[in-house]
């Protein structure tokens, strides 16, 4: 196993003071991070029994927060739970603490929502009976990796809707963290996670790609979460006219990748090095990566001009 130095997270961010006084949305009130605080009760604390959004702000503006909002509010559906706040009430929610901060770029919000605080500390959904939690939290954030990442594969897979849908983006992410640690204890930084089949599918934290001759792979789409930066990239591959495939491709592919890259929100293209041992490509960041990071840059630009 490398020593831990060695090791590091694909969300690591520069250190910002800043951080320490912010104030984060509670319920609708705008608490010192100190005092920012759920019940042992809650839902989500106690079960995971809840939903989040991810979302970044780039001079000004919370990119793609539409896309954010429309999955956030799927999400909630799909496991029955009523935010509490319609659409525009949780825009202006996140603008408030966005105000409230002083912050006008590089800032990064976690949204959640859970069922709320239970009456007794028990599963069923019936003893959350006093609404929803809100919660968020937006920090100072500029992602700062040293170098690229590397993977290994492990045992934890992606898994199939009827269980626990790997497209909800619930609170509840044990798969994904039993699946990050087998790969730190491999020596890498994430996992690369395979889907029931045996193709590969997405990272624990991130969706994956590969290049290949001048082409861009990534899975299907199945079992893996419909991470908006994923689809900016598709598009982008489409408009800019470089070939794109969302289809099954196994480790050998993989392996033999002239680049992979991860994509999410907080880092937007983050290059890969090394998969289970194997350098991919020089190791380093590669053209295709670099031009698609230029390419989803201008397309921040836009959406903020
Ligand atoms: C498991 C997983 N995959 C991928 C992503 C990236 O999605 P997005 O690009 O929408 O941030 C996330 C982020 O929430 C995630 O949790």
């Amino acid at each position: 196993m490398l020593p831990m130095a060695e090791h590091q997270t694909t969300h690591a961010a520069q250190e910002d003071a800043r951080n320490e006084d912010i104030l984060i949305w509670v319920n609708g009130q705008l608490l010192p991070k100190s005092e920012a605080m759920v019940s042992v009760y809650d839902s989500g604390f106690m079960l995971g029994d809840g939903v989040w959004e991810g979302m970044r702000l780039y001079d000004g503006v919370w990119a793609f927060i539409d896309e954010h909002l429309d999955r956030l509010f799927e999400a909630a559906k799909a496991i029955d739970l009523a935010i509490g706040m319609d659409r525009a009430a949780v825009r202006q929610a996140v603008l408030d603490t966005q105000a409230a901060n002083g912050m006008t770029s590089d800032a990064h919000a976690r949204l959640m929502v859970t069922r709320g605080v239970k009456v007794r500390p028990f599963q069923h959904p019936s003893l959350s009976r006093s609404g929803p939690t809100v919660v968020i939290i937006m920090e100072h954030s500029k992602p700062a990796i040293a170098r690229p990442i590397r993977l290994a594969t492990v045992p934890h897979q992606r898994g199939l809707p009827m269980t626990q849908d790997p497209k909800l983006n619930s609170h509840s992410k044990l798969n994904c963290i039993l699946a990050c640690i087998a790969a730190e204890k491999a020596g890498a930084d994430e996992a690369l996670m395979l889907d029931v089949h045996g193709f590969v599918n997405t990272t624990n934290a991130c969706n994956f790609f590969i290049v290949r001759k001048g082409e861009v792979w990534t899975s299907t789409g199945d079992y893996c979460m419909n991470g908006i930066t994923r689809q900016k990239v598709i598009d982008l591959c489409r408009e800019d006219e470089i070939p794109v495939f969302e289809r099954n491709y196994s480790l050998v592919d993989a392996y033999s990748a002239d680049e992979a890259f991860l994509t999410g929100t907080f880092g937007a293209q983050t290059p890969v090095s090394e998969i289970d041992g194997r350098m991919i490509g020089s190791g380093e960041l590669g053209p295709m990566t670099a031009r698609l990071q230029g390419l989803y840059k201008a397309l921040i630009r836009r959406e903020t001009a």
